[in-house]
């Protein structure tokens, strides 16, 4: 098969990576791809705004499959076009991707097909949302309902702190049309799992979980990133959770997009906060995290293309996963300064002496090759990722490969993995 991957993070070069390993894959293509990713696969640049531009680059080279990594290209109805025009895809079309782009359609499907979240109430109006806050008790949560990068969150401990942020998303319009609407949410207090399932038009497979780092620093400080790193599995992660998961969230969300007639094609992401051992909802994602990705495909032992495929054509049910017992870690080598601002075009010397073995991988983001030299191009740069017979043995693994890379224009976490396992 021919294969066309959509994205440039550590996500699809594990992506690319789990794909290439397939015995049916022939050749695959990456756009834009980094300079990782470069080295398995054959990267072009497309115009996410052209979608004429992407289906032509499929005809051309019979393309058999496109896999769309991250959520704009979902958004923006890639996979709606390509479908209509024959090309399988996988990642859903842009109304079943509502799920992430407006959170208060997630709420409301949430709410219609009685799956446990948050209680909530939305806000047109900047003056009735400043009177509601003198209603509540606090911390709470201030949401801009549309696509904000992972900045449009704010727990906010006071009035005061609460009364700006939603001056901030509705008054100064920090996310443009995506704070219009806000949605004010109950606290959860408990610990957060990303869990993955699969989803055609026939059935769901649960895939499995990670435990994301979102803060920037150790301890859990500092400002939200994209994540800085994460592992799997958790001993905190019961049998029995895993059960009420797949039964109380995946299962009803699985029947709720059936009555809804979306058809899905794709992964589906829970975003969940576990408190007195029941599972809340706090997001959908409609495709792979980042950094989960990298973890959970690492572990997985069924023919990835296969799966990929089978959705494609609505054969999900005729699948069975098989994922590794082993322990994954994943720890994001970031750009000094990120999330806020960082230089870019920063060489890592040490990169190129470092080679991938049977524990770490190490999955590039923010990478471009320049005058044959590997240097940065983003906040977050590296995903190394380890495997290993238990979280320590891995964590150990991925340390011992930061330290040798030894990058003086970045950062990383020193926690991944320290606490919960
Ligand atoms: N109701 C809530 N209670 C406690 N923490 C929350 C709640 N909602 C969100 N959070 C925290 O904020 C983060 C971001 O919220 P989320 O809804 O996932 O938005 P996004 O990923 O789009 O920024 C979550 O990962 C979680 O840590
Ligand atoms: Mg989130």
């Amino acid at each position: 098969m021919n294969i066309l991957v959509l994205g440039s993070g550590a996500r699809e070069h594990s992506i690319c990576w789990a794909l290439k390993k397939s015995k049916k894959c022939e050749k695959l293509f990456c756009s834009p791809g980094n300079a990782g990713i470069e080295k398995i696969a054959e990267c072009k640049f497309l115009n996410l705004n052209k979608k004429l531009q992407i289906l032509n680059f499929c005809k051309k080279n019979s393309i058999d499959l496109v896999v769309i990594g991250p959520e704009e290209y979902l958004a923006n109805g890639v996979s709606d076009y390509l479908q209509n025009k024959g090309i399988k895809t996988f990642g859903p079309v842009k109304k079943a991707a509502k799920l992430e782009t407006s959170k208060s359609f997630a709420k409301s499907f949430l709410l219609k097909n009685e799956i446990l979240t948050p209680k909530y109430h939305k806000f047109t109006s900047l003056n009735k949302a400043l009177d509601y806050l003198n209603t509540v008790n606090f911390p709470i949560v201030i949401k801009a309902d549309g696509l904000a990068a992972g900045k449009g969150v704010v727990i906010c401990k006071n009035l005061n702190q609460a009364e700006d942020t939603v001056k901030l998303m509705m008054k100064k319009k920090k996310f443009g049309n995506a704070g219009e609407k806000i949605i004010i949410e109950e606290f959860i207090d408990g610990f957060e799992i990303s869990y993955f399932s699969f989803i055609d038009k026939n059935t769901f497979l649960p895939l499995g979980y990670a435990l994301d780092h979102k803060r920037a620093f150790d301890h859990d400080r500092g400002p939200n990133t994209g994540g800085m790193g994460c592992f799997t599995p958790s001993k905190k992660v019961s049998k029995n959770l895993e059960k009420k998961i797949i039964k109380n969230v995946i299962e009803k969300t699985f029947l709720g997009l059936k009555k809804e007639n979306f058809i899905y094609r794709g992964i589906l992401f829970f975003g969940l906060i576990i408190k007195n051992k029941e599972p809340y909802v706090i997001e959908y994602n409609v495709r792979f995290g980042d950094p989960e990705c990298q973890t959970i495909l690492r572990k997985l032992k069924t023919d990835f293309l296969e799966i990929l495929s089978s959705i494609t054509k609505d054969k999900l049910g005729e699948i069975k996963i098989t994922n590794s017992r082993k322990s994954v870690v994943c720890v994001v080598l970031a750009s000094k300064g990120y999330p806020e601002s960082y230089e870019k075009e920063k060489l890592i010397p040490n990169l190129k002496k470092i080679k991938d073995n049977n524990r770490t991988i190490i999955f590039h983001a923010g990478t471009k090759t320049l005058s044959s030299n590997l240097v940065s191009n983003g906040g977050r740069v590296l995903s190394v990722t380890s495997i290993g017979k238990d979280i320590k043995e891995a964590r150990k693994s991925a340390y011992k490969v930061l330290k040798k890379l030894n990058w003086k224009d970045g950062f990383y976490r020193k926690d991944i993995g320290f606490k919960n396992f």
